[in-house]
């Protein structure tokens, strides 16, 4: 098999990828290790910065977002038991838009079937091989059949957990990780929720979230112990712990329900330094994690996805000056939202064992940032995101 770029991954960044360099005429196959279906089973979250619909409407996947994704102009923090809005409209001219990544992925997998491009799942197996020489290659097995893919790139799309940053011989590559004591326990909820806007919450018994995906499905979240495991919440338990980090009157409005999923996930920051090896890109959680307080996970994976198209665009149109900048130009934006999701984290959860001193500056500095315009309308900037 041969193309112009093998993606690895059929995650947000891979997809979006994909179709993007479609539209630039450049050749890509995509080469995915679960089901369609075991992809689009992942619930994520669901905050789009304007860059990245921007981005979405650019790779011609924007109608259903536009349709049913619901834009806010703002967000409330919750700090204890005083609610505070942070009017993005106003501080920035911009609005972000909440639309499930689920949702999103399912729009870009349509999307590239309906354009008969060509997508590897299940793939087994996979390796990655030759990225320092001009025909990297992908090994992979499918339906039992060992295969061989050549091409001039390959973009790294693959998370985490993937094979491509652990392709890369150690000695090449920093990393920097921060790894918070608490994890999120988040419900998602066929109940309408609880405000028109998302909010934030500080409390004394931890950090908790009111999300929402429609307006008669919910997402919440609570800050829980890193060695929570699910099975210790029953949904009776998530909910009377939610209602007592809500001021009174959120408390008294909330509706609880079945919860549809369930689920614990850790807080880390992650950072892998460069992203470029040779002729592999990295991209996405591939490359940096961010604590979910900022909202930024699915937005970085678009801006460098954003950076790579135009990159690779540019080499075929000859000029090598983007491929040897991306991995500085991503890393930019990346230590940015880096430091506001850290940011976000430190100032609104509960840390184990914290000095009372340290939970009195933590208050000070939220009101002080929240009561001087010039502070919200940092949160405002950040939230939105930074230019491209
Ligand atoms: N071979 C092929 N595919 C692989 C391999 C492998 N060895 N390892 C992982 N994958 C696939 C996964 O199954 C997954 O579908 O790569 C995909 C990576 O997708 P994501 O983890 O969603 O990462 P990314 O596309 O970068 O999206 C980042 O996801 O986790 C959220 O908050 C994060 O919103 C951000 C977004
Ligand atoms: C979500 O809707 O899942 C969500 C929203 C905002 C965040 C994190 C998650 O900061």
């Amino acid at each position: 098999m041969r193309t112009q770029v093998a993606i690895i991954g059929a995650g947000p960044a891979g997809l979006l990828l994909g179709q993007l360099l479609a539209k630039a005429g450049i050749a890509n196959i995509i080469i995915e290790q679960r089901s369609r279906a075991h992809v689009l089973s992942r619930i994520r979250a669901g905050v789009l910065e304007p860059g990245t619909v921007a981005l979405l409407d650019e790779a011609g996947v924007g109608q259903r977002l536009h349709r049913e994704g619901l834009p806010h102009g703002g967000f409330e923090l919750c700090i204890d038991g005083r609610l505070q809005r942070i009017d993005l409209q106003a501080l920035t001219g911009k609005q972000v838009m909440i639309y499930g990544q689920t949702e999103l992925t399912r729009d870009l997998m349509d999307a590239r079937a309906e354009a008969g491009l060509e997508s590897v799942y299940e793939a087994q197996q996979v390796e990655v091989l030759d990225f320092d020489g001009r025909q990297p290659g992908v090994r992979f097995v499918q339906d039992g059949r060992a295969r061989e893919l050549r091409c001039d790139f390959i973009a790294g799309c693959d998370g985490f957990h993937g094979i491509c940053r652990a392709s890369v011989p150690p000695a090449l590559l920093t990393t920097h990780e921060k790894v918070y004591p608490f994890g999120w326990l988040g419900v998602l909820a066929d109940v309408p929720p609880v405000s028109p806007e998302l909010i934030y919450v500080r409390h004394e018994r931890g950090f908790a979230l009111c999300s929402q995906r429609s307006a008669t499905r919910s997402r919440y979240y609570l800050q829980c112990d890193s060695q929570a495991r699910v099975e210790q919440w029953s949904d009776q338990a998530f909910w009377d712990e939610l209602r007592r980090r809500l001021p009174a009157a959120e408390a008294a409005r909330l509706v609880s329900g079945p919860a549809l999923e369930k689920s614990i996930a850790p807080l880390r920051s992650f950072v892998a330094e460069p992203m470029r090896f040779g002729r592999l890109f990295l991209a996405g959680d591939a490359a940096h994690i961010v604590p979910p307080t900022g909202a930024k996970g699915l937005n970085l994976a678009a801006s460098d996805v954003a950076y790579l198209w135009q990159a690779l665009a540019d080499f075929y149109r000859g000029s090598e000056l983007g491929v040897d900048h991306y991995s500085q130009r991503c890393l930019q934006r990346i230590w940015k939202a880096e430091r506001f999701s850290w940011w976000m984290t430190t100032l609104l959860h509960r840390f184990p064992n914290q000095p009372a001193f340290d939970a009195r500056l933590q208050e000070a500095e939220l009101s002080y940032l929240i009561e001087s315009a010039h502070g919200r309308g940092m949160i405002a900037e950040n939230y939105v995101g930074l230019p491209l």
